[in-house]
């Protein structure tokens, strides 16, 4: 080995490495990443402190969707936007945590090639328990001639151009995709910088772990309860039963069953017949990630990625994670479902 060859290859080399990717982008792409990554640090570095500083607790509002809105949920946001407003490439954004898309100032907000959708934080009810929360990005190409409108964000995940997530963790970690597989950066505090740790991710075809809100199981479509069933039951061939992890924050459930092989459900149920989580910063980017890793994502019936969006905080059910996994669930739904539908509609 050549001891005057490093053998780490930074996130920002490596964006750049990629451009060639991207013989249209001019090196924009590259830049709204690096920007979300220095955004990423800097939430990193105050999720580390969060039992330190006074941003512990929630915060005075509650967020468009009604739930409690915890501080760090506020100044993630902040952070994001400050980040995507300052590439001079991002002219719009949509947040978890603003109700409507909101255009940036200036000679940008025509100019600038690319609308940005995020969940600033995602598993926030995790912060004050010292639990892996996460960021996730959806990029897209902005369509409409001169500013951004709502049908640049209202895009099928088919269009994004580029998605990610970060997760704050026992490492801090950025997975992200432009559409040419999916590379890890895990980041090294001690030099700042993201370093690639995990190139070429693939999902296993399948897994040993399923992951849903099982207290939930009541409300539960039939094809789930079956499903479970399935997983619970002792079978040599496939290794059941599968072990049931749960972790609360979709970043790290997704993240966990990237590495190991698994399937993540957030099944619809009687009182969110959509279920819980968006379809634009959360199913989308996850749905291109696992899509690129060798996995799947779909609705229970239908590709997440190919959904046409027709609200900013639309939900989606989401059956996400190892190929083998995610077909049987759906098949479990196909068969187990049509009948009690039939009956209720
Ligand atoms: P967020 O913190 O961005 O609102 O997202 C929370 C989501 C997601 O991270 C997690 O998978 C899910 O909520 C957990 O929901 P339940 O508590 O209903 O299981
Ligand atoms: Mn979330
Ligand atoms: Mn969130």
């Amino acid at each position: 080995m050549n001891r005057f060859k490093r053998n780490v290859t930074t996130l920002g080399e490596f964006i750049i490495e990629r451009q060639a990717d991207f013989p249209w982008a001019k090196g924009e792409l590259s830049r709204l990443l690096l920007d979300i990554a220095i955004a990423a640090k800097i939430v990193n570095r105050e999720v580390n402190k969060a039992g330190l500083a006074d941003i512990l607790g929630g915060a005075e509002n509650v967020n468009v969707q009604g739930e409690d809105q915890m501080k760090l949920d506020v100044f993630a946001n902040e952070q994001f936007i400050a980040a995507l407003n300052s590439t001079g490439e991002c002219c719009a954004i949509a947040s978890e945590e603003n109700e409507d898309m909101l255009e940036f100032a200036g000679p940008v907000a025509t100019q600038g090639k690319y609308v940005v959708a995020f969940d600033p934080l995602d598993g926030s009810s995790n912060i004050d328990v010292n639990v892996s929360i996460g960021t996730i990005f959806s990029i897209y190409r902005k369509r409409s001639i001169g500013n951004a409108t709502l049908e640049d964000f209202l895009q099928p995940g088919t269009e994004q151009v580029a998605a990610g997530y970060v997760i704050y963790g026992s490492s801090t970690m950025l997975v992200y995709t432009t559409g040419h597989g999916v590379n890890g950066f895990t980041l090294d505090p001690s030099i700042g910088e993201f370093c690639l740790s995990h190139p070429d991710m693939k999902i296993p075809k399948t897994g040993g772990i399923y992951s849903l809100n099982q207290g939930n199981y009541n409300a539960f479509p039939q094809g789930v309860k079956e499903y479970i069933k399935y997983c619970q039951d002792k079978d040599k061939a496939t290794n059941r039963p599968y072990s049931l992890r749960y972790i609360g924050s979709l970043v790290a459930d997704f993240h966990r069953n990237m590495i190991k092989g698994g399937i993540f459900i957030y099944p619809p149920t009687e009182k969110s017949p959509n279920g819980k989580l968006r379809l634009l910063y959360e199913c989308n980017p996850l749905a291109m990630i696992i899509e690129q890793a060798g996995g799947k994502a779909t609705t229970g019936t239908q590709r997440i990625v190919e959904v046409k969006p027709t609200s900013l905080h639309q939900r989606v059910p989401l059956f996400i994670g190892s190929e083998d996994m995610v077909n049987q669930a759906e098949q479990m739904m196909l068969e187990f479902n049509s009948e009690k539908s039939s009956v209720t509609e």
